[in-house]
């Protein structure tokens, strides 16, 4: 496992242990309401201990094999999960590219906190993990996603039809993308 850690002005970023378990269930319970518009439907068991230490265990799994990448944001003493993003879907060979997907607890949104740690993330992304393309999609309806994204430098390539089951049904995304830019 590549052991990855970043720290930014005000987020420590890195892969979650067991230990984090408590934590992420706190953020899951306290952020309900705030994520289920932007989300797949949750199995039952997804605000339980076991089902958070289980999604743990699987972040193992996925980094070994190098098909993706899940961080936890923390505050300073990394005792609060304020965020979370996911390089994940990498796909190596010609293409050299994953899917990113990122949210942050309510109580913590407009801080920009949410583009200080996705800033660390991509740059792992392109100069830890050499990879070339960095693809993200939204709901057209998420002006917050899109604002970020644009932010970020992610350039508009598409437009999906019924592209991903997000709260039980089918919705449209715009596909964005980042290509290593020469600052990264
Ligand atoms: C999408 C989401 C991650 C955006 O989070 P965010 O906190 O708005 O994003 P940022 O970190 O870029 O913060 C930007 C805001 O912080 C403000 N800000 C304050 N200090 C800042 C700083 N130092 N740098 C940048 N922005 C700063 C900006 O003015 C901006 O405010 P505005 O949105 O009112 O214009 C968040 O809304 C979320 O988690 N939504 C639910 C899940 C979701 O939609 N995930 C994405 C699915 S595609």
């Amino acid at each position: 496992m590549i052991a990855t850690r970043f720290e930014t002005a005000r987020t420590i970023i890195r892969h979650a242990v067991e230990a984090d378990a408590p934590a992420l269930l706190r953020y899951r319970a306290e952020n309900r309401e705030h994520f289920a518009p932007w989300e797949p439907l949750h199995d039952e068991r997804y605000e339980t201990l076991d089902h958070c230490v289980q999604s743990i265990v699987a972040v193992r799994d996925v980094v070994q094999l190098d098909r993706g990448y899940p961080f936890l944001v923390f505050d300073a003493d990394e005792s609060e999960v304020l965020a979370t993003f996911n390089l994940a879907n990498v796909v190596r060979g010609a293409f050299q590219a994953c899917h990113l997907g990122y949210g942050i607890a309510a109580r913590w949104q407009g801080q920009g906190i949410m583009r200080e740690a996705l800033v660390a993330g991509l740059d792992w992304a392109f100069d830890g993990l050499s990879l070339h393309r960095v693809m993200a999609n939204y709901m057209p309806r998420n002006e917050r996603s899109a604002r970020l994204l644009q932010g970020l430098g992610f350039e508009r390539e598409g437009y999906a039809k019924r592209y991903l089951q997000i709260a039980g049904t089918w919705k449209d995304h715009v596909l964005t993308a980042l290509i290593k830019p020469s600052m990264w």
